[in-house]
C-alpha cells in the first residue's frame, strides 16, 4: 500500500494559526534522528510513550500515548486530534517545522521487533508551502493544508523543504495488535475519505549519459564534503523520474571511483543503514571516519 490521503480536516484558521506559531515558538530538543536529515528539521513530541517531551524517540508500544506537556501549548490541535482519530491506537505525535532541509531515503521500522505492518503512520500538514515535496517508492507529491495523508513509511520515503518558509505538521503514529483497515484510525468510520486528488508531481526522465557523467562527481569528493554529496544525490529523485534509493547506487559508484576505501565503505553502509537493516539504537555518520 503506497501513501495515499485518507481524509480532510477543516480548520479554524484563527485557532489553527495561534496553535502553529506556538509549535514553531517550541524549542527544538535533542534530535533522536539527526543523520536522517540535513537543514532546520524540529520534531516536537506532543504524544509518546513515557509523557515525557524530551522523547523523541520512535518505539513500537502497544499502550496509548501519553500527552507531554507540550500539548499546554497547542490546546486546539488537542481538540482536533480528539475529535479526528482514535486515540486509543495512537503510539506518539509529533510537531514537526522544516525549514530549508531535505532527508536521506530510507525505510522507518527497520530496527523494531514487531512486524512493520502493525504501524500506521498518518502526516497531517498545517500550512501549504509550496517548496515541499514528499515521495514514496511511486511518486513525488505535495502534501496541502488539512490533508491526512497515511505515509507509507515502511518502504523507502523522503522529504524535503526546498525554501527558507518554515512548513509546520503533525506525524501521528498508529499501532495495532490486531488486522486493521486505514479507517481504524479515526474517530469515527465517516472521517475516513478515499480517493481525494492527490497533488501529484510530474518529473522529468533522467538525462542521457547520467550514470557516467554522475561519475565524474569523484573528482571533487573527499571525506569532507561526502555528506553533502550524499544529500545532493538524494535530492534528485524530486526532478527526475527515478527511483528515491538509486542514490544509494550513485553514491556507490561515485566513492568507487575515488581512491579511498574508507569512502567506499561509508557509501555501502549508508545504504544499509537507511534502506535495508538497522538495529535498534544503531547510529550512523556520515562524518565521523
Ligand atoms: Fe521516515
Amino acid at each position: 500500500m503506497t501513501s495515499f490521503i485518507l481524509g480532510k480536516v477543516d480548520f479554524d484558521e484563527v485557532r489553527l494559526a495561534a496553535d502553529v506559531a506556538a509549535l514553531r515558538d517550541l524549542e527544538k530538543g535533542k534530535e533522536a534522528y539527526d543523520e536522517f536529515t540535513s537543514g532546520f528539521w524540529k520534531n516536537v513530541p506532543l504524544w509518546n510513550e513515557s509523557g515525557d517531551a524530551r522523547d523523541g524517540m520512535f518505539k513500537d508500544v502497544d499502550s496509548p500515548a501519553k500527552p507531554t506537556e507540550h500539548t499546554a501549548a497547542v490546546p486546539y490541535l488537542t481538540e482536533v486530534i480528539g475529535e479526528t482519530f482514535a486515540v486509543e491506537h495512537l503510539t506518539m505525535v509529533r510537531g514537526r517545522d522544516i525549514v530549508d532541509a531535505s532527508m536521506m531515503p530510507h525505510k522507518d521500522f527497520l530496527e523494531l521487533d514487531g512486524k512493520a505492518t502493525d504501524q500506521f503512520r498518518v502526516l497531517m500538514v498545517l500550512e501549504d508551502n509550496e517548496a515541499t515535496f514528499n515521495s514514496d517508492e511511486e511518486k513525488v507529491f505535495r502534501m496541502r493544508k488539512g490533508e491526512v495523508w497515511f505515509l507509507d513509511a515502511a518502504g523507502v520515503h523522503c522529504a524535503a523543504n526546498f525554501s527558507a518558509d518554515s512548513r509546520v505538521s503533525l506525524c501521528l503514529d498508529f499501532s495495532f495488535d490486531k488486522p486493521f483497515v486505514p479507517a481504524d484510525v479515526f474517530a469515527s468510520s465517516d472521517r475516513y475519505i478515499p480517493g481525494l486528488e492527490p497533488l501529484l508531481i510530474k518529473r522529468k526522465p533522467l538525462p542521457d549519459g547520467f550514470a557516467v557523467d554522475m561519475r565524474r562527481i569523484a573528482a571533487a569528493c573527499t571525506r569532507h564534503n561526502f555528506r553533502d554529496i550524499a544529500f545532493g544525490l538524494a535530492k534528485l529523485h524530486f526532478t527526475y523520474d527515478v527511483p528515491a534509493a538509486d542514490c544509494y547506487e550513485w553514491l556507490v559508484e561515485i566513492a568507487e571511483c575515488t581512491d579511498d576505501a574508507a569512502i567506499v565503505a561509508k557509501a555501502e553502509r549508508a545504504k544499509d543503514f537507511y534502506v535495508v537493516d538497522r538495529a535498534m539504537h544503531e547510529r550512523f555518520s556520515f562524518t565521523a571516519w
